[in-house]
């Protein structure tokens, strides 16, 4: 019978336990260098951004939302932005494999560790169209929205509003409107639109259409800005006077901000001129319903960044329709629920 001598078995035992040893004491050695290898990497694909601006979250959020929301990522959590003590960086090991974002690394915008507004504002002129990809032209815009003006079942208002001298006519679906008005209780009295939807405003002059700006709702919340020039193509710039507005960085400035603009700010009331001419929301004088326009107060208010007063309009036109026996079931019980 075998017998296990107690001296070799001391033996066995040590030099077990010294090969234990040595694996442990390596396997810890190479998990702790590879820890701080990450971490020096981590650190140096940062870079800072310098936007010098006190909404510089909403902004990083907007831009990349525009580079990462059709791939359901989002900037934060994806970690392609990080916060850092209130401050903001850029990782480049996260951008290096968007292919558009990686610009921001190839076209040299990061070279000196940091990102600032100009930088920034020159990469989303250059990439901004090229990543959303509107449609090709306003014809391509009507077919794919399936829209014609005249067609009722677009709401229309005629403005003469902040963005331009033109003369603008907004369309939106009806049924855009009838979402955003059927949410708005269970939405905490906002109006929020789905996602998807698309205000189209044309400029006009001596009755012709020199441009159509366009907004449509995109899968993060945040809402597309669109230019198309008198021929349909897709343009940078509006033409309108008083003043070129570029897209999407000056639309989305004023769009997010929390100024009050004329005419919408003295609805139901009247406008005064502005500097550049006449402020006017061209409605029948029955529309300028004072109880909806406080019920709503949907300019000032500005659930969804849009900064007309669709639901207001459209509302008061249901009221008047009410008035007069022609509303439908559909739309009754709308009101109803609003409890109006
Ligand atoms: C000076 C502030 C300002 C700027 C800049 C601006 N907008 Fe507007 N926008 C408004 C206001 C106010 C309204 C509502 C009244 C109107 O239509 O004129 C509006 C309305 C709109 C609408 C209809 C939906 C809505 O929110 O009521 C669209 C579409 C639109 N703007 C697109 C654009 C685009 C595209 C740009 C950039 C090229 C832009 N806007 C720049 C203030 C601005």
């Amino acid at each position: 019978m075998d017998r296990i001598v107690p001296g070799r078995w001391h033996r066995t035992r040590g030099a077990f336990l010294i090969i234990y040893i040595i694996i442990t004491s390596l396997l810890l050695w190479t998990n702790i260098s590879c820890k701080s290898e990450k971490g020096k990497a981590d650190e140096s694909s940062l870079a800072f951004v310098d936007f010098d601006k006190s909404n510089t979250e909403l902004l990083l959020r907007y831009y990349f939302g525009a580079y990462l929301s059709d791939r359901d990522e989002d900037a934060f959590e994806g970690g392609y932005v990080r916060r850092i003590d209130g401050k903001y960086f850029v990782d480049r090991n996260k951008i290096r494999r968007s292919p558009l974002l990686s610009r921001l690394i190839t076209d040299g915008y990061l070279e000196d560790g940091a990102l600032d507004w100009d930088e920034f504002s020159a990469f989303i002129r250059e990439t901004y169209y090229q990543r959303r990809n509107p449609y090709p032209d306003l014809n391509a815009v009507y077919e794919g929205l399936t829209f014609h003006p005249g067609d009722s079942s677009w709401f229309h208002v005629n403005v003469r509003g902040v963005m331009t001298t033109a003369l603008r006519r907004v369309y939106v679906r009806k049924a855009a409107l009838k979402a955003a008005l059927g949410g708005y209780l269970a939405n905490g009295r906002r109006l929020l639109y789905p996602v998807g939807t698309t205000f189209i405003g044309e400029h006009w002059v001596d009755s012709s259409r020199i441009e159509t700006t366009v907004m449509s709702k995109r899968p993060d919340g945040f809402w597309d800005f669109f230019i198309y020039g008198s021929e349909g193509q897709p343009a940078g710039e509006t033409i309108a006077p008083p003043k070129k507005l570029k897209a999407p960085i000056q639309c989305f400035g004023c769009h997010t901000g929390g100024k009050l603009f004329e005419p919408e700010k003295s609805f139901p009331g009247f406008a005064k001129d502005g500097p550049h001419g006449p402020r006017a929301l061209y409605v029948d004088d029955r529309l300028r319903n004072k109880e909806v326009a406080a019920y709503f107060d949907e300019h000032r208010k500005r659930s969804d960044m849009i900064l007309g007063i669709y639901n207001t309009l459209y509302v008061s036109e249901m009221l008047e329709r009410r008035r007069n026996g022609d509303l439908s079931k559909e739309d009754e019980t709308l009101l109803n629920n609003l409890g109006l």
